[in-house]
């Protein structure tokens, strides 16, 4: 098997080849609007595929999607497809209508996921495995409300209750503010206001469809790390985002979420021969629009350390200044299609991405940007050494798979056949905070109920003057019975809590970003 992926043929004649081995080292696809960077994200996730790792993208307009299917004879670019294979040495001139060895039409191993659950397997996590930072940068929430989100958290899991839904969170928070002295008392002070806020937030989120997306069977890594049994191609994860891409906070909190449980979980290999996992982030200035400094330091971070673990990441953005530097340093693989120079700032940024690039004295790489074809780019890809390439004015080889989306027809063909539809298709709702605390609830007005009842009988045996004194010290009693049902019930909770928890094997509060910028 080859040990790299054929990306295209430069004007100095040189094949650009993306090397495995040097393939977590990220990369950067960049260009303006139309210039070529889907069919770019394309050929290389079918180069991984074909070499059997796995590959997670966001499809941002559906295009990806052709990624399930094989090209065709048929396509009205069938033609042009061909002219560019022959051009860039991938099949000889003497091409008579068949494909040969060299350029083949053929479909990768696809699974379809959605957050919406509407064009794919539904994609869900629990609130604990979300956490209490990126939950708040979700909701949008300030310092203080982030404070009394963690707080909601660290009490569920004193309580051993699991926040697995919206519901479980909602119903926590409600607890807090029922019970705000004593919870302010252990925990820190709680205030009604800032509880009714972030239950707002959460309404909004809940309006903005994100109801759907927390909840269980949680998206397990593995099943996202699958290798196709008949073909040992790498199961490509086509996210739709199309729709998602209008909910910016939750596009990019979920592909942070889904980083940092990759970082969290996945074991360290070094460097390996090829990566264990593509994950491409389109789109990807939506990361860092108004994203605090602290999270970009977390990010480039992640960035860093996730590649002894043997993933790569690729940001796919229009601009390459979308990317903050300390983050863009870290991306070794660049792919450069064209920019427009018409402002200021976009000439700002062409002399930018220029001047990023390892020379070649054959190229005035300023010049080349603005001047580049669709399907072409300036490529400089790390050597066998790991030294970034000499930049060359790259044709870019044309994709196996279909350019251009597959039918809905085709979409749910996949679907039917999908390893996982068994799987995540059905949401389950297992006894979580919400439940407990329901039925505690309920308990608790049960018994209120019945120690009424019996006060109400002893008062009777006792005589009219002394019924004021009676109700109150009953109300007393009342309450003492009551925190002893309390009790009880809270000892039976924790115990189920316990089960549950130790039938999961996992910590409660997680998130490697929470957990990291915390500190
Ligand atoms: N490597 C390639 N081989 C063949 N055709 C290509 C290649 N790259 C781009 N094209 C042609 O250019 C068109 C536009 O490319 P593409 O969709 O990748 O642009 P884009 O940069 O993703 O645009 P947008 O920013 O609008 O998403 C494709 O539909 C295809 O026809
Ligand atoms: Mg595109």
């Amino acid at each position: 098997m080859s040990n790299s992926i054929f990306v295209g043929t430069d004007t100095d004649g040189k094949q650009q080849e993306l090397l495995f081995k040097l393939a977590n080292r990220h990369g950067l696809i960049a260009g303006a609007t139309g210039t070529g960077k889907t069919v770019t994200l394309q050929i290389l996730t079918e180069g991984f595929s074909k070499a059997g790792i796995p590959v997670f993208a966001a499809d941002v307009k559906g295009d990806l999607s052709g990624l399930s299917q094989a090209g065709s004879e048929d396509h009205k670019l069938h033609d042009k497809l061909v002219a560019r294979a022959q051009k860039i040495g991938l099949i000889g001139n003497d091409y008579a209508g068949m494909l040969g060895s060299g350029y083949e039409y053929e479909a990768m191993p696809a699974i379809f996921w959605d957050l919406y659950g509407k064009q794919g397997h539904p994609v869900r996590t629990t609130i604990m495995e979300m956490g209490p930072t990126l939950l708040a940068r979700l909701m949008d929430l300030n310092e203080t409300q982030e404070g009394i989100l963690t707080i909601a958290f660290e009490l569920a899991e004193d309580e051993e209750m699991l926040l697995l839904d919206m519901k479980d969170l909602n119903a926590v928070l409600n607890h807090m503010s029922e019970n705000k002295e004593e919870v302010s008392r252990e925990y820190g002070n709680v205030t009604s206001q800032s509880v009714a806020a972030i239950r707002r937030s959460l309404l909004k989120l809940k309006r903005a469809g994100a109801e759907e997306f927390f909840g269980e069977p949680a998206l397990k890594l593995s099943d996202l790390m699958r290798v196709d049994k008949k073909t040992g191609k790498g199961m490509v994860s086509i996210l739709a985002a199309d729709e998602l891409i209008n909910s910016p906070d939750l596009y990019s909190t979920f592909l942070l979420w889904l980083l940092s449980e990759l970082f969290e979980e996945l074991p360290e290999v070094g460097n390996p021969d090829k990566p264990k996992m593509v994950f491409f982030f389109d789109e990807a200035h939506l990361l860092f629009d108004d994203a605090p400094k602290a999270l970009v330091e977390k990010i480039e971070q992640v960035a860093r350390l996730i590649r002894s673990k043997g993933v790569g990441i690729y940001f796919v953005t229009q601009n390459p200044m979308d990317i903050p530097d300390s983050v863009l340093g870290q991306l070794g693989n660049r792919i450069q299609h064209a920019l427009r120079a018409y402002t200021p700032k976009e000439q700002k940024a062409i002399r930018a991405a220029a001047s990023s690039f390892r020379e070649n004295p054959n190229l005035d790489t300023e010049e080349v940007i603005t001047d580049l074809g669709v399907g072409e780019a300036l490529v400089s890809l790390l050597d066998e050494k790991g030294v970034p390439g000499i930049v060359g004015r790259t044709l870019i080889r044309p994709p196996a798979s279909r350019l251009g989306p597959a039918t809905k027809t085709e979409r749910k063909a996949v679907m039917s056949h999908s390893p996982v539809g068994d799987i995540y298709d059905t949401m389950i709702d297992r006894e979580s905070a919400y439940e407990m605390l329901f039925e505690k609830t309920e308990k608790i007005k049960e018994e209120a109920k019945k120690s009424k009842e019996a006060d109400a009988k002893t008062v009777k045996k006792k005589t009219a003057p002394r019924k004021k004194k009676a109700s109150t010290s009953s109300r007393r009693s009342s309450g003492r019975r009551q925190k002893t049902a309390t009790d009880h019930i809270m000892h039976e909770v924790k115990l189920v809590g316990r089960q549950l928890l130790r039938s999961q094997g996992r910590k409660i509060i997680r998130g490697i970003l929470g957990g990291m910028m915390r500190r």
